[in-house]
């Protein structure tokens, strides 16, 4: 065991979802060890505890992999349970944390983000519960990092984790497990894998878009070898480190290939996508496109005809961005429905207290409490079991779902790599404009209310302020403003517009359409085209 001297570096905050920066400052001489150094500097009571390991198989995942197995046997981990190759997805990791009562995990992921060596790299921290770190416990990493003097190493050879099966390494029990089995065993614990491949034996054509990322073997394995869709039905399905050149973003801008066949003359009945570490997912029908927000509110509508929610939702939780459309069936229901700051790390508490079954945001993320992450591909599945259980197409249910709650028009206008002063200077001409704002009336949409939102955690009672700037329309249609938090290089300034609809002659329009009124409302408030100096947004979803 070594202890090696180390200065700090600046700026390893963790973000929305951890530490995410380009390859080449991971690169840095004690980088990556001064943040892993600093994560376990912050923990108490993990000696002779387990860890779980893995990444989304990103360019320098192998080489950090090595790094923190010697670190963790050096800071006297009992057992590591690592994934074969260095690959675990997220929701695994959770669900892997939860089934060995692991005391945490570290990812290496920078989710959707590009990969490569000129693209991103990122590490995460997941507590006991399967989930992502706190705020405490991130600000408590962060702390250290600008403190750390030293960290601990094992001299060592690189550990083969080619191969299922137990290592020692030092005093620490390491095994390489299998990156899919244990998920998928949960995922069958789930639905009702019988109805699905019926389902696939009547014919059912679908496309699973892995995105060269971390989905490909799970996607395989289950949808493929346990549930019997044809060979083929997963495309993209290797993972590769620079995810092909691709932006693993399962949406309708970077996920181009399904979305194409998805649109095209020969459309399969059913797309769906999953990003880089595999808790987002994309939905799509034939020509047909899901938003997020719709799919959490009908995953819960139709809760009743999947195996493990049959007995009822507990409540309902969604991102503060997050469009409404879940709060009316939660109301219809007679549950809770929570509105939390962005970012997993807020629904932890409500799944643990018991509050929450279903959880999701806007940004393509949708899960339940079978893990403490969003998870991409349990949303799929999700989606098969209502298919199978209902014998409907995609558009006709979510079509009878906006018949039957209204529909909420809703859309997410980002505005990527705007330089970091304009994207400030926008948000405080913002908060300048708060109090007078109440009252005015744009077109025929009248302000009701404009603040910033702030969260108080129902359970442990923790504050979080600046969650993002609201401003609430008398008949319900809201604009917010926020900044990612989970962005690389300059700012990434995101725009949510959100309207609704309860007359269903109107429900066909396109939700750019519907909206435009609400979107010439943000500019006239926010003036986004002057800050930013762009003509229009970046990405649309
Ligand atoms: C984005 C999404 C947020 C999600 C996070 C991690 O964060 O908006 O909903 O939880 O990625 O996947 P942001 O960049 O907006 O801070
Ligand atoms: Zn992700």
């Amino acid at each position: 065991m070594k202890t090696i001297s180390t200065t700090s570096f600046q700026g390893q905050k963790p973000g929305t979802s951890g530490l995410r920066k380009k390859v080449k400052v991971f690169q840095q001489p004690h980088y990556l060890e001064n943040f892993v150094q600093s994560i376990f500097n912050s923990l108490e009571g993990f000696q002779g505890q387990t860890l779980v390991l893995g990444g989304d198989g990103r360019y320098y995942n192998k080489t950090a992999i090595q790094t923190i197995l010697k670190m963790a046997t050096a800071n006297g981990f009992g057992r590591v349970l690592v994934g074969q190759h260095g690959l675990l997805s997220t929701p695994a990791v959770s669900a892997i944390i939860r089934k060995y009562s692991a005391f945490g995990g570290i990812i290496l992921s920078a989710s959707h983000n590009p990969g490569g060596p000129h693209e991103d790299f990122g590490i995460k921290y997941n507590i006991s519960n399967g989930g992502p770190a706190p705020e405490n416990v991130t600000e408590a990493i962060y702390q250290h990092t600008l403190s750390i003097q030293e960290y601990h190493i094992v001299d060592a050879p690189d550990v083969d984790l080619s191969r299922l099966g137990n290592l020692t390494l030092g005093q620490t029990q390491i095994q390489v497990i299998d990156s899919v089995a244990d998920y998928a065993d949960l995922m069958e614990t789930l639905f009702d894998f019988d109805q699905i491949r019926q389902l696939f034996k009547s014919g059912f054509t679908m496309r699973f878009d892995a995105m060269h990322a971390i989905t490909g073997p799970y996607a395989r394995i289950i949808l493929e070898e346990t549930l019997g869709a044809p060979a083929g039905t997963v495309i993209n399905g290797t993972p590769l480190e620079d995810f092909g050149g691709g932006h693993p973003d399962p949406n309708l801008t970077y996920a181009h290939e399904l979305v194409k066949l998805m649109y095209g003359d020969a459309a399969p009945q059913f797309g769906a996508a999953a990003d880089g570490d595999g808790d987002r997912n994309m939905i799509l029908g034939t020509r047909f496109f899901v938003t997020p927000s719709d799919s959490l509110a009908i995953l819960a509508a139709n809760a009743h005809l999947i195996p493990d929610y049959k007995t009822g939702l507990a409540g309902i939780a969604r991102s503060m961005p997050t469009s409404a459309a879940a709060d009316r069936v939660a109301e219809a229901m007679g549950i809770d429905c929570y509105e939390t700051p962005t970012g997993w790390k807020f629904f932890g508490n409500l799944l643990d207290a018991g509050k929450v079954t279903l959880c999701g945001e806007e940004s393509f993320g949708t899960g339940s409490n079978h893990v403490r992450e969003k998870d991409g591909l349990w949303a799929v599945l999700f989606w098969l079991n209502i298919l199978a259980a209902r014998s409907q197409s995609v558009e006709t249910i979510v079509r009878e779902h906006w018949a039957k709650y209204g529909r909420n028009f809703y859309s997410r206008h980002d505005y990527e790599g705007v330089d970091s002063q304009r994207a400030n200077d926008l948000i405080q001409n913002l908060h300048h404009q708060m109090t007078d704002l109440p009252n005015q009336k744009f077109g025929a949409y009248q302000i009701e209310f404009c603040d910033d939102f702030s969260y108080i955690d129902p359970t442990d009672h923790s504050i979080s302020t600046n969650q993002g700037i609201r401003i609430g329309f008398q008949d319900g249609s809201r604009i917010v403003f926020r900044l990612s938090g989970t962005g690389v290089e300059g700012a990434t300034l995101r725009v949510y517009l959100e309207s609704y609809e309860p007359d269903s002659t109107k429900h066909h329009l396109d939700a750019q359409v519907a909206l435009k009124e609400l979107i010439g409302i943000a500019e006239t408030i926010a003036q986004i085209k002057k800050y930013t100096g762009r003509e229009a947004p970046t990405v649309i979803t």
